[in-house]
């Protein structure tokens, strides 16, 4: 039998974990996967996540089974959180989900159950997993241009125009805020225009927000995904927890379903259920219940939102520092829009050689597509790593 098994073409997000780790050089950077690091270049624990846990340690009375949607207390946090009062509770269905990998593989599965025709619209590009999820499950993919290469900005005629050719029924994803992997951020005029454009041609929106927080903020990173909601009839949701909570390997995320109404909510949350049965059952309870302690407990709450807006200042410091490296290092503004991007990546614009010979000569890490986790970069070696990089261009 396993001899038919062909080797799967590797993700290339993951493929440089792996690179990185058999590299013995002990200057070595990494700036692949996307994990948020302190200027100790430690991903911590947050200070609320522990406390949390000790609660969850000292009270918790059974490891029995929570129920196939997760933790309902979770789900109800998680969709306050991204969508505060933009919908009526009562049109929104979620459920827990193994990280936001898991979310939006659960969805995928559900727009293909309630049309299996329909063709996903993706950014062009988008994180990786998205298009290997849509082509393992055999559904149909669109691309939508995005990133301008020219101005490193969003090519946004490009993506409406792209978009125009969508049908009705056909699904647009979006990333909520902080795009990966280019960095560049569509404005919430812009946001407006797409709703626009979803509601003429009757298409469904979904939107993966996996870093709420790192962008502009809780709050304002939601902006444009919550002016959609309060206009479109229906709406996809996939969330994670990974990030802002720092959660990673416990995988916690939530699919958020907006539905027309609450009758169509419940056939929508029961096929959640659903789905998450025939593929693992019940959710893993541990990181969805720190959340919830954390989201139900205003001190607690508090200092999460405190440790979070640390984070992303430290992000927003090296974004800046980096920009002015690199003017000096390249004499030239090429680089400036690494200042405006939001989120924890950016796309630097380098050829693939470019970045094969960083990682051979100077052992700095990022993806083949030249995208940098922000986070990863040394607070205290800008400089040098702006003469690398200028050395390669
Ligand atoms: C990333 O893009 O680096 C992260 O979302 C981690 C992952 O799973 O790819």
């Amino acid at each position: 039998m396993f001899e038919n098994l062909k080797k799967p073409a590797p993700d290339k997000i993951i493929e440089m974990i792996g690179l990185f780790a058999a590299d013995d050089r002990a200057d070595k950077l990494d700036l692949g996967v996307g994990v948020y690091k302190d200027a100790d270049g430690k991903t911590p624990v947050m200070r609320a996540v522990k406390a949390a846990e000790k609660i969850l340690l000292e009270n918790q009375q059974s490891k029995s089974y929570v129920g196939l949607l997760g933790d309902l207390s979770y789900v109800d946090a998680m969709r306050d959180l991204v969508l505060g009062d933009a919908v009526a509770p009562g049109r929104v269905c979620g459920a827990q989900e193994p990280g936001g990998t898991g979310a939006i593989r659960q969805i995928f599965e559900l727009i293909k159950a309630a049309n299996a025709g329909a063709t996903v619209w993706i950014s062009d590009p988008s994180w990786p997993n998205h298009e290997a999820i849509l082509k393992y499950l055999g559904m149909n993919i669109g691309k939508y241009r995005y990133f301008d290469e020219a101005s490193c900005g969003v090519d946004f005629e490009g993506m409406k125009g792209d978009l125009s050719a969508a049908q009705a029924g056909d699904v647009v994803l979006l990333h909520g805020c902080c795009h990966n992997p280019t960095g560049a951020n569509i404005t919430l005029a812009q946001w407006g225009e797409i709703t626009d454009l979803v509601l003429a041609k009757g298409l469904v929106p979904m939107v993966d927000i996996a870093y709420q927080g790192f962008g502009d903020g809780l709050e304002e990173d939601t902006k444009g995904l919550r002016h959609m909601a309060t206009r479109v009839p229906e709406m996809l949701i996939a969330a994670s927890c990974s990030k802002n909570f720092g959660l990673y390997r416990d995988r916690v995320g939530a699919a958020l379903i907006i539905s027309k109404d609450g009758a169509e909510a419940a056939v929508s949350k029961a096929n959640l259920a659903g789905l998450n049965r025939l593929n693992f059952s019940f959710p893993p309870d541990h990181g969805a219940k720190v959340v919830s302690i954390i989201m139900n407990d205003p001190a607690l709450r508090a200092d999460w939102e405190a440790e979070l807006e640390e984070m992303r200042q430290s992000m927003l410091s090296l974004r800046q520092e980096l920009a002015d490296a690199l003017r000096r290092a390249s004499n030239s503004d090429r680089f400036d829009f690494i200042g405006e991007h939001r989120g924890m990546f950016s796309r630097l614009g380098l050829s693939p050689e470019q970045v094969l010979k960083l990682r051979k000569d100077y052992a700095i890490y990022m993806v083949g597509d030249s995208r940098i986790s922000i986070a990863g970069l040394p607070h205290a070696g800008l400089d040098k790593f702006a003469k690398a990089i200028a050395s390669v261009i």
